[in-house]
């Protein structure tokens, strides 16, 4: 890739992979057809986003509201999240990845449930990149479960209300260890947030791509980078101080 300084790389890129049914229905493909060719698109963007240093990258892989989806879906993509962290564990652990999980694991089948919370354990100590999969997870369950779980600190006498600010608030969000979210890109055209890390992406760059996840791999990556090189991010000021800052 070429044309992107490092100052210019996200920190944190999340992506919304959108659009696998859709791919395998236009093929005349059972919906799982494209998800699965979906999760090969998951191992060639997670190690692009490796070798060019991102520092984290979060993927929306299951949302709270996917398990009202017919149950042959439902669990043909629970076998292929145990099969991907069944056929990335030694790859994950080579490259130092730390793998975490956000949502409510809880819910998951033990044949995801065990495993995942394996590598996440025998990786948690490694810091080139962390690797989020946000699985049965939704922005606004996350959200309600950090105000419950401060509501009881505030009652336990730990936490002052009149103390609660926006950046304590963040603490308590699942995504709290993780850099800024930075750049969030949606495939397959739809211009949805569809319930994905919704505190965070106050000040990330939103990215559309008219594109399938099925077909999203790493050129694709490349070319979503030099786009957010290309913009500027004023976080609420004016573009002069942006520029003033900058020098
Ligand atoms: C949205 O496409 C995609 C999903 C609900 C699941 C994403 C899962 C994978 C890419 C595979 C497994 C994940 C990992 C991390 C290995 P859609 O089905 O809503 O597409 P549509 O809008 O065309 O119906």
């Amino acid at each position: 890739m070429s044309g992107h300084s490092d100052r210019k790389l996200p920190r944190h890129v999340g992506i919304i992979m959108d659009g696998n049914g859709r791919w395998a229905q236009a093929r005349g493909l059972p919906r799982i057809e494209g998800h699965r060719v979906g999760s090969e698109s998951v191992r060639d963007v997670v190690r692009a986003a490796r070798q060019l240093g991102l520092e984290a990258i979060t993927l929306y892989a299951f949302s709270s509201q996917n398990w009202a989806r017919p149950v042959d879906e439902v669990s043909g993509l629970m076998d292929l999240l145990r099969d991907f962290l069944q056929s990335e564990r030694s790859e994950i652990l080579d490259n130092e990845i730390r793998l975490k999980a956000i949502g409510d694991a809880e819910k998951l089948p033990p044949s995801v449930k065990a495993p995942l919370d394996e590598l996440c354990a025998a990786s948690a100590h490694h810091r080139k990149m962390t690797l989020t999969l946000a699985l049965s997870y939704g922005g606004r369950e996350s959200i309600a479960k950090a105000v419950s779980t401060l509501a009881a600190d505030v009652a336990a006498g730990n936490v002052r209300a009149a103390d609660i600010d926006a950046d304590r608030f963040g603490s308590y969000l699942p995504t709290a260890d993780l850099p800024p979210l930075d750049l969030v890109i949606r495939t397959s055209g739809e211009q949805r947030v569809s319930n994905f890390l919704l505190w965070e992406i106050a000040y990330a760059e939103l990215m559309f791509v008219d594109i399938a996840w099925p077909d999203f791999r790493r050129q694709q990556l490349y070319r979503c980078l030099e786009n957010y090189a290309t913009r500027e991010r004023r976080f609420g000021l004016t573009s002069a101080q942006v520029i003033d800052e900058d020098v």
